[in-house]
């Protein structure tokens, strides 16, 4: 990975820590982002190799906010020539309803929308040449649907969010895969497993219990970045694109993940709330 510029969302903890950290030894420079100051400088503290703390830089930008992602790309768009691994894995689990500045549900926005935004703004500044995009989704999204009118959920339940956004990411996958066609760029989705993290961390004073339950019935981190960096690294789907992994294995998706139209109109949607045009800018 010698040469080669991953950018991480979630890289502070769990399953995006364990990734960080095992692409800046094999050599990558790693741009790993974290909701806070504080949980960056928690996450580097942890790393104590010379040359990994010399491969990794962590950025804090909250992904629950549009002009965060906005800040964000220009910093990349300053620092950086080219991104060649795009890992959007941050996540959350929010027991409670809440939204953010702009009236749109966090759980949607941080897992899903903050990330076609981010992906789209880069897209846009030719800052993804050649590269691979690894959406980080769930094999939540099997029970999930969309609901397009009403992405907020007017009837709010923490499972039914969840399961919405690691859908929207799949179809987000299928979509963005087809547009990419031809132009040497790959994006696929991968569910890591049920591993023991900390993502039910920003639920107030219940979340250390529910992170006890999640690590009592999880694998290791480092079972759960096993497919998050064999998408990033291997040679064997160098060139596979469009397609869902659980770990290291290309699996079928249900029908309703696998749907061109569901697909589109979600795009449409989510260009929309995200002020975007619904055309790719290297169209
Ligand atoms: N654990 C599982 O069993 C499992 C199963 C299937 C899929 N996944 C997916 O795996 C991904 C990683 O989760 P994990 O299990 O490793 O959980 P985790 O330990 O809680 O890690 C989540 C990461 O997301 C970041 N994040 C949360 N809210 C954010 C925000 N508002 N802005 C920016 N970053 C934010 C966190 O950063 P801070 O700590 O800095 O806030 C943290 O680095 C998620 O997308 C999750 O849905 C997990």
């Amino acid at each position: 990975m010698h040469n080669k510029t991953v950018l991480i969302t979630g890289a502070t903890s769990g399953i995006g820590f364990e990734t960080a950290k095992t692409l800046a030894e094999k050599g990558a420079k790693v741009i790993g982002v974290g909701s806070r100051e504080s949980s960056c400088l928690r996450a580097k503290n942890k790393l104590k190799k010379k040359n990994i703390l010399e491969n990794i830089e962590f950025i804090s930008c909250d992904f629950s906010e549009k002009n965060n992602i906005l800040k964000l790309r220009d910093r990349l768009i300053t620092n950086y020539s080219n991104i060649d691994v795009l890992i959007n894995n941050a996540g959350v689990i929010l027991l409670k309803k809440s939204t953010n500045s702009n009236g749109i549900e966090k759980t949607i926005f941080i897992n899903y929308l903050s990330h076609f935004l981010l992906t789209r703004l880069l897209l846009d500044n030719n800052k993804l040449q050649n590269s691979r995009i690894i959406n980080v989704s769930s094999i939540a999204y099997e029970k999930a649907e969309i609901e397009f009118e009403n992405l907020n959920l007017s009837t709010y339940h923490w499972m039914k969010a969840y399961r919405q956004s690691k859908l929207a990411l799949i179809l987000f996958t299928k979509i963005l895969a087809n547009k990419l066609n031809e132009k040497n760029i790959t994006v696929n989705s991968i569910h890591p497993g049920l591993i023991g993290t900390n993502l039910l961390s920003k639920n107030g004073w219940i979340s250390p219990f529910l992170n006890i339950l999640l690590k009592l019935f999880g694998k290791s981190t480092k079972t759960g970045a096993k497919g998050l960096i064999y998408l990033a690294t291997s040679d064997d789907i160098k060139q596979l694109t469009g397609k869902y992994f659980e770990g290291v294995n290309i699996t079928k998706l249900l029908n309703h993940a696998d749907d061109m139209k569901s697909a589109k109109k979600l795009w449409d949607i989510s260009s929309k709330l995200c002020g975007l045009n619904t055309d790719l800018l290297i169209d």
